[in-house]
This record gives C-alpha cells, sequence and structure tokens, in this order.
C-alpha cells in the first residue's frame, strides 16, 4: 500500500515557475522508474473531461451495454465458473485521429460527442507532442528529436480507444485488459475519477494507479524503450475488474507514423545496443499477435528478422 503513496503525480503548471528543476527531475525519475506519471495542470479545460465523461458513460448505456451483454452470452463469460485467460472483460471503439479520422465514420455518436471528442483529441495531441520535448530535455536530445523520429513521411499515428469496463460478478476469473505494455510511444489516459482498475507491475508487485480527478496518466510504450536505448521503460499494466461500478477510460496513443525508423538514438548507446532498428509498422505487426506477452521476445525477433509466427502469436486484436 505504501507504494501508492509514492505513486508519482507532476503538477506540469509547475513547469513555470522556480521548481521547474525539481518538476523536469520529477518527470525524468517517473520515466526510467516507473514509465507512469500523473499529470495534474495539464491544461485541459475540465469542463470538456467532465463532460466527455458524462457523454461517454450516457454512450455505453444507450449503444454498448446491450452488446456488451450479449457478447458475454455469446462467450458463455455470464457464467464464470473457471478463471477466464483469453478474453478481456471490456466494451471499447477505436477514435482515428491522424493520420486521418473517422470520427465522422463512427455510429451512434451525438454531434455535441462528436466534436467534444475531436476537442479532447487535439488538445492531448499537443499535450504529446509538449511532453515529447520534455522528454528529450531530460535525455539530452535536440529539441524536436523525438517528434522528428515520430513523424515519419506522414506525421505521427494518433487514436483513441474509449472503453468501459463494467462491474463484473467474480473479480478473481476475469481481467478487464490482460497485463501487457503498450507498444507504440506516448500514451495519455482520462481515466474514470472515481472506479478503479488500472494497475503497473512494479519491483513484481501489482500497483494501483489511483483516480485522481481531472488528472491524465501517462504512460510510454515500447517505441520509447527502444529510442532511449532502455534508459525510460514501457511497464507491465492491466485492468483489474471490481465488483460495483463501471469504470470509463479514455486512452490516446501518440504513436509513430507506419513508415517511422525506430533505433535507439545514437547519443544514448555506448558500445552495441540491445535493442532492434526497424520500421514502426512492423513492430505493430509483430504486436497485434504478440500484444499480451512480455516486450522483450518482440525486441528479440525485431532484432532477428524473425517471422511473427517464431513466436506463436495468438489472434490478432485491434490495437494503436
Ligand atoms: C490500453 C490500456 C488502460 C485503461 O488500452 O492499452 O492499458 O485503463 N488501457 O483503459
Ligand atoms: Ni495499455
Amino acid at each position: 500500500m505504501e507504494k501508492n503513496i509514492k505513486f508519482p503525480v507532476i503538477d506540469l503548471s509547475k513547469l513555470n515557475g522556480e521548481e521547474r528543476d525539481q518538476t523536469m527531475a520529477l518527470i525524468d525519475d517517473a520515466c526510467q522508474n516507473w514509465g507512469f506519471f500523473e499529470l495534474l495542470n495539464h491544461g485541459i479545460p475540465y469542463d470538456l473531461m467532465d463532460n466527455i465523461e458524462k457523454m461517454t458513460k450516457e454512450h455505453y448505456k444507450k449503444f454498448m451495454e446491450r452488446k456488451f451483454k450479449e457478447m458475454l452470452r455469446s462467450k458463455g463469460l455470464d457464467i464464470l465458473e473457471t478463471e477466464v485467460e483469453d478474453i478481456d472483460w471490456e466494451s471499447t471503439f477505436y477514435l482515428h485521429h491522424l493520420p486521418q479520422s473517422n470520427l465522422y465514420n463512427i455510429p451512434d455518436m451525438s454531434d455535441e460527442y462528436r466534436t467534444a471528442m475531436k476537442d479532447l483529441g487535439k488538445r492531448l495531441e499537443n499535450l504529446a507532442e509538449e511532453l515529447l520535448d520534455l522528454l528529450c530535455e531530460n535525455l539530452g536530445l535536440e529539441k524536436g528529436y523525438l517528434k522528428k523520429v515520430f513523424h515519419g513521411t506522414k506525421g505521427p499515428t494518433f487514436g483513441t480507444k474509449v472503453s468501459n469496463y463494467p462491474s463484473c460478478p467474480k473479480p478473481e476469473m476475469i481481467k478487464g485488459l490482460r497485463a501487457h505494455t503498450d507498444a507504440g510511444g506516448l500514451i495519455l489516459l482520462f481515466q474514470d475519477d472515481k472506479v478503479s482498475g488500472l494497475q503497473l507491475l512494479k519491483d513484481g508487485d501489482w500497483v494501483d494507479v489511483p483516480p485522481l480527478k481531472h488528472s491524465i496518466v501517462i504512460n510510454l510504450g515500447d517505441q520509447l524503450e527502444v529510442i532511449t536505448n532502455g534508459k525510460y521503460k514501457s511497464i507491465m499494466h492491466r485492468v483489474v475488474t471490481q465488483k460495483e461500478g463501471n469504470r470509463m477510460s479514455i486512452a490516446s496513443f501518440y504513436n509513430p507514423g507506419s513508415d517511422a525508423e525506430i533505433s535507439p538514438a545514437t547519443s544514448l548507446v555506448d558500445k552495441d545496443s540491445k535493442y532492434p532498428s526497424f520500421v514502426f509498422d512492423d513492430y505493430m505487426k509483430l504486436y497485434a499477435g504478440l500484444k499480451f506477452q512480455p516486450k522483450e521476445p518482440r525486441f528479440e525477433a525485431m532484432k532477428n528478422g524473425a517471422a511473427a509466427a517464431d513466436l506463436n502469436p495468438v489472434a490478432a486484436v485491434e490495437t494503436f
């Protein structure tokens, strides 16, 4: 429990004052030792967040709940007699922002919900780019380095996964989302302000990422571990189900463009790097079937150019 207290919470407004150095050091420590941190005063308007939380919950009730319950029945999950290890207890839909938006092709969204999601997406994109430059500063990389790497020839990939984790009668039998590291770059998560569930693996223990009203949780994906040559880490995390309460989460993924060339930054490599160099899309093809497995064999496979089939991938999942 003591570990929860230390979970890094960073007040971004302090970057503009005399506590700038300490704040930068906190970010660096979080990137090295947690792979996660929670941001306050990040500049995203609170009324926008409140509105989106409300509309996401309404949207679930109105358009998603029935489908979720049908899914439970069709997969035999309405009776949880034994532990389920290959399905997640979640209801999701995906919005793509960059390189191309699909926001107007998604069914069942009100105009107000769409407009608010577009606004949030743009603000999170800006926040992600601001954070990438803070990471550059901490890493001794020139300003714009990470943004440029992520750009490829078509700009970054940016998308949002909207999830609800409905209450579950037997939380010990199934996870909301099985343990994984995220494949991409920087993940910005707007999570339920009351119902918890997200946990990260820290020194062998699962630690809660506490709900904190109006905060944005940031975590680092596999690409940032590769580019920083392991100085920063992508960390295993999962969502546990709860007996009470429906947990909402809106996870936005700021990732490299499909043809971006990823490799450890030369200034962060001493001799040989243990990390591979590759084109981002090739990594995603491998990841799609191996999301719920450790990242190390993925890095190894990219290094050896091994076929994804060698790692015995399970069914592909839609993912960013
Ligand atoms: C993810 C993820 C956490 C959450 O979608 O990759 O880790 O709280 N989501 O929804
Ligand atoms: Ni994740």
